[in-house]
């Protein structure tokens, strides 16, 4: 049977009817008033979301995209950047900040280990001449399903005077994000996320500070100059031709975020997050993240059962039930497998994909009692 594709991977996620329906119209002009007023009520809501009173500007480009116009508005050639890397997205603030020319030093730990906040601070207290200027770090990193203590790092960046720059691809709309309230001076987010819409979109706020910064960058990027976007913004327009279908159906998604509300949306992907681990460990499984205060309520990543191999089970849960889960990344390829519950994901979608990767193990020959899976999943839920 075609067209029952169910993505349990962590991007990107599922998109509403309501939001895929609105999309599938013919595109309208992006300087037509008719589209001035779709921008003006998405970046509004984009506020919200990101909880912040300065302007969020979007860029036709998917999340990576936000995170270099990130750094290529504050860097300089020199400036000394301190990125903290859990894991492969973490290594990517790294990357971006080397390619435009900055003394980049990392704290790395291994995978499945978040940042020790007294680690950071550490290293901030030692820096006594200000060296460092920018900390680059990210909420919740995808490769390995670890969500670090934002809140507390980005205020120890704040005592020390560097920009704090963070990564919410997986978070914003998902996990708890105070951007103005922690004091987070850049934040990022990807649209294929928590956003509940495809691919293409990216997002960018910035704090009042960061701004200061970014007056001083000598050659900010062209394409992603903050100050050009933040005039479109401010315009309710946007500064080149646009993907003009997706903020349609980013409109429509706002409107079911703030419907829904970001308390209950933060609840809800806790509540199936936590069920989702308690079920895997009732069918014997093992998480990669065993630290509950760490582990992600937007992508869990489970080892397979000895003797069974990760394709395997993406292969049948694929093919017999639909569902697609994602592989590790790079030295954790084959390794591991990563469930997403990001967005549109209900309690419903967790049942079926523990049901369905209960069916597909057994058929693997995984020694478990069939159905506890299920029945633990349930018993969390209605508790
Ligand atoms: C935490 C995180 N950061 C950055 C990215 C990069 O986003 P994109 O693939 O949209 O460029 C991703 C993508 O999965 C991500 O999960």
């Amino acid at each position: 049977m075609k067209d029952k594709t169910f993505l349990m991977i962590p991007g990107p996620t599922p998109v509403p009817e309501s939001v895929l329906l609105d999309m599938a119209k013919h595109p309208i002009g992006h300087r037509s008033s008719e589209f001035s007023k779709i921008l003006e009520s998405v970046y509004s809501d984009l506020k919200y979301v990101f909880q912040t009173k300065n302007d969020v500007l979007v860029y036709t480009a998917s999340g990576t995209g936000a995170m270099d116009a990130a750094l290529s508005n504050l860097i300089n050639p020199k400036d000394k950047v301190l990125s903290l890397v859990i894991g492969n997205f973490g290594q990517r603030w790294a990357k971006i900040a080397k390619a435009l020319g900055a003394d980049v030093e990392t704290i790395e730990v291994e995978p499945g280990k978040a940042i020790d906040p007294a680690v950071l601070k550490a290293r901030l207290d030692k820096d006594i001449n200000k060296e460092i200027k920018i900390v680059t770090l990210t909420h919740n990193e995808t490769s390995t399903g670890v969500t670090n203590d934002i809140k507390t790092l980005v205020s120890y960046i704040r005592e020390h005077g560097a920009l704090s720059v963070v990564d919410g691809v997986t978070s914003l709309s998902a996990i708890t994000c105070k951007m103005d309230e922690w004091g987070i001076d850049v934040l990022v987010s990807g649209s294929q996320k928590g956003f509940m819409i495809p691919p293409g979109l990216s997002f960018l706020a910035a704090s009042d500070r960061a701004w200061e910064v970014q007056k001083k960058c000598e050659r900010p990027d062209f394409y992603f100059n903050w100050e050009t976007n933040r005039k479109s913004v401010i315009a309710n327009s946007t500064a080149f031709t646009p993907a003009v279908n997706l903020f349609v159906g980013l409109k429509t998604a706002l409107e079911m975020i703030k419907a829904e509300g970001l308390e209950k949306i933060i609840e809800r992907h806790t509540k199936i997050a936590k069920g989702l681990r308690v079920a895997l460990k009732a069918i014997n499984l093992k998480l990669f993240v065993e630290d509950e205060t760490i582990a992600s309520t937007t992508i869990t990543a489970v080892y397979p059962p000895e003797n069974i191999t990760v394709p395997d089970i993406r292969r049948i849960l694929k093919n017999d039930y639909d569902i697609e889960v994602a592989n590790g990344q790079n030295q954790l390829k084959d390794k591991i497998f990563r469930i997403g519950t990001l967005g549109f994901v209900s309690e419903r979608d967790a049942i079926t994909a523990v049901g369905s990767l209960e069916a597909t193990l057994h058929k693997l020959g995984h020694k478990f009692e069939l159905g506890k899976g299920v029945a633990a999943l349930i018993e969390y839920l209605n508790k």
